[in-house]
């Protein structure tokens, strides 16, 4: 996923003209540290600071919630911009005039192309659906409510029971049929992947189209949804349904419904709730409640009241919590979704059920108390220990004692006794290494090579020589890294941290930042050169054992099905036979 190198010399005067401290001063109260700049991270909740900025390397850390990076990344997180719209921002803060014809990331080209498929196919479904062929689907819409304004708004489609409908018309337009089975439309054989479906387009906050969800015209459609496979632009753990009509009214409601549903979504917002939003058949996950911390932090989360919508909302209620938002829970009826519900009651009913919702403590004492038994002194300490340790998430301590004192009202209990059980769960949780705010990887021997090798070929040019006529194997990353700095040493550009950044994905980028922010090992000079052979050796011993691993497991699914792996006998030998030399 390296950034293509077509405008890399503009990139790097754009990154070398600003100074990334005035440009996070922009956003963020930053105080001095010592070579460092330190504050409260402005992409997670916390009260102790563990954002680091460091003008030295012009780079960005947090330590709390792993972003980093060069000052581009920083404008890309806070402003939500793709990365080209982030170098645009950027530009106009430096001053420089960017010349942005034939420029584009190669990320970002393939990017388009997919999106550009999805609206293409979401045309033809959507055409479909207003012909002859769709009146089925059409009808079954309209039995649910939705009108046809609504059905346009949303851009519903229709994808026929043919197993070449969309294959057919890509052919007809002469369409680069490629595109079409890397966004997940078509299979590797130019077949139709969805049949017989209704069709939901899923775009992204911008308004694009990133995937879809299909809905079985008929019971025997199977499964009843559909959705997109994971590709570049389309991530499930990423994306909210609705997201593109929600964003203004959670802002201006300063809360946002989660349900389950695209039904429930379409349902609602055609009844004038709009700040409304589903994940895809998934909880709720890290991602979605970063995206969702920029619009508000209240959550109202509504689930059918069965014991699979209970251990739902409990499954989200650990996350929302831990992520600092105010939550609330709204139980429907048993077997009703807020689609259904509306259907059967009405707009107006729904509304005074979200009004009677329950924030999480009362939602949890409700549970739990149906669980236990609060007059035994066993019940009741159950229920005050898992009320409790939804409490101890919280990253507000203010917040997390107010809830303490109506715990303690609502048990009877002593709130002294409460807030030391509190503070020792709030301990060991810390100690266990999820104390909800700070999860720390173990760092295993291999992360250490790579790490001490970045921090080396970082501090000094001359290393990027050795590192690109390395004939051994490296990790992904380190690959991805290696490959980047030869293109770079080929252009003779200068390779610093921050332009490094700029060429390598996310990930790659928090984890280098994360290196030259902790550093401070001083290697001593003398010894450089033989550490950074060592660790070009272990990285590859490390590759090899992991060779080594999924040879081993190869080898017992074929004993297990009894098929013949002499072949894979070999490797391993040749792989063993590896490990031994020096
Ligand atoms: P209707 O029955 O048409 O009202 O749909 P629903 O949205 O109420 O369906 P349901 O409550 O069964 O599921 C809620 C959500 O979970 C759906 O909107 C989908 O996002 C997801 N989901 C449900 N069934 C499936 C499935 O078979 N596969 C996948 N991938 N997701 C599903
Ligand atoms: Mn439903």
């Amino acid at each position: 996923m390296a950034k293509e190198l077509v405008a890399a010399s503009q990139l790097d005067a754009i990154i070398a003209k600003l100074d990334i401290v005035e440009v996070i001063s922009e956003y963020v109260a930053l105080k001095k540290n010592g070579k460092n700049f330190k504050a409260l991270c402005p992409f997670h909740e916390e009260k102790t600071p563990s954002f680091i900025v460091n003008p030295e390397k012009q780079i960005f850390h947090c330590f709390g919630c792993g972003i980093g990076g060069n000052v581009i990344r920083f404008i890309m997180a806070i402003e939500n911009l793709s990365f080209p719209d982030a170098v645009m921002a950027a530009s106009k803060k430096a001053g420089i005039q960017l010349d942005i014809s034939g420029y584009k990331p190669a990320d970002e080209e393939k990017k388009a192309r997919l999106i550009r498929a999805n609206e293409v196919a979401a045309k033809i479904y959507r055409e479909s659906l207003f012909s002859p062929q769709g009146k089925r689907a059409m009808d079954y819409l309209f039995e649910r409510n939705l009108t046809e304004k609504e059905i346009t708004h949303f851009a519903l489609g229709f994808a026929p029971n043919s197993r070449d409908y969309l294959a057919r018309q890509i052919s007809e337009k002469k369409l680069n049929k490629e595109d079409f089975v890397k966004s997940g439309l078509l299979n590797e054989q130019s077949t139709d992947v969805f049949r017989n479906r209704i069709m939901f387009p899923i775009f992204d906050l911008q308004g694009n189209i990133t995937g879809f969800g299909g809905r079985g015209l008929d019971d025997s459609v199977l499964p009843k949804y559909l959705n997109t496979g994971e590709n570049p632009v389309f991530n499930k753990s990423r994306l909210l349904y609705g997201i593109n009509w929600a964003k203004e009214s959670i802002k201006s409601k300063k809360f946002v419904l989660i349900v389950e549903g695209y039904f429930d979504v379409l349902k609602l917002h055609s009844n004038g709730i709009e700040n409304c939003v589903a994940p895809m058949g998934t909880s709720l996950t890290d991602s979605h409640l970063n995206f969702l911390k920029r619009f508000t932090d209240k959550i109202l989360l509504i689930f059918d009241s069965d014991e699979a919508g209970i251990k739902a909302s409990l499954r989200n209620l650990d996350s929302v919590l831990s992520r600092g938002f105010e939550t609330k829970i709204c139980l429907l009826p048993v077997d009703f979704d807020p689609d259904r519900f509306v259907d059967e009651y009405g707009i107006d009913a729904f509304k005074k059920m979200m009004g009677q919702s329950k924030n999480f403590l009362e939602f949890v004492l409700t549970v739990e108390s149906q669980r236990n038994d609060i007059n035994t002194p066993k019940g009741k300490s159950s229920i005050a220990k898992e009320i409790l340790r939804f409490v101890s998430l919280i990253p507000d301590e203010i917040e997390k004692y107010e809830y303490v004192k109506i715990l303690a009202d609502k048990l009877n209990l002593k709130e002294t006794l409460l807030n030391t059980y509190l503070k020792e769960m709030v301990k060991t949780e810390k100690e266990k290494g999820n104390g909800g705010e700070i999860k720390r990887k173990i760092s295993s021997p291999n992360d250490l090579a790579e790490n001490l090798l970045i921090e080396i070929l970082l501090s000094e040019n001359s290393f990027w020589n050795q590192l690109a006529e390395w004939k051994g194997l490296l990790t992904k990353r380190m690959e991805l890294i290696a490959t980047t700095s030869k293109k770079l040493l080929a252009n003779n550009i200068n390779i610093t941290p921050a332009n490094l950044i700029s060429k390598v994905d996310q990930d790659t980028g928090n984890w280098i930042s994360e290196i030259l922010v902790k550093t401070g090992t001083n290697l001593p000079e003398e010894k450089k050169q033989q550490i950074f052979q060592d660790c070009l050796k272990k990285i590859h011993k490390f590759c090899i054992w992991k060779q080594v691993g999924e040879m081993k497991q190869k080898i017992a699914e074929k004993k297990a099905s009894g098929i013949s792996y002499n072949e894979e006998l070999v490797k391993m030998q040749g792989l063993l036979f590896e490990l031994k030399k020096e």
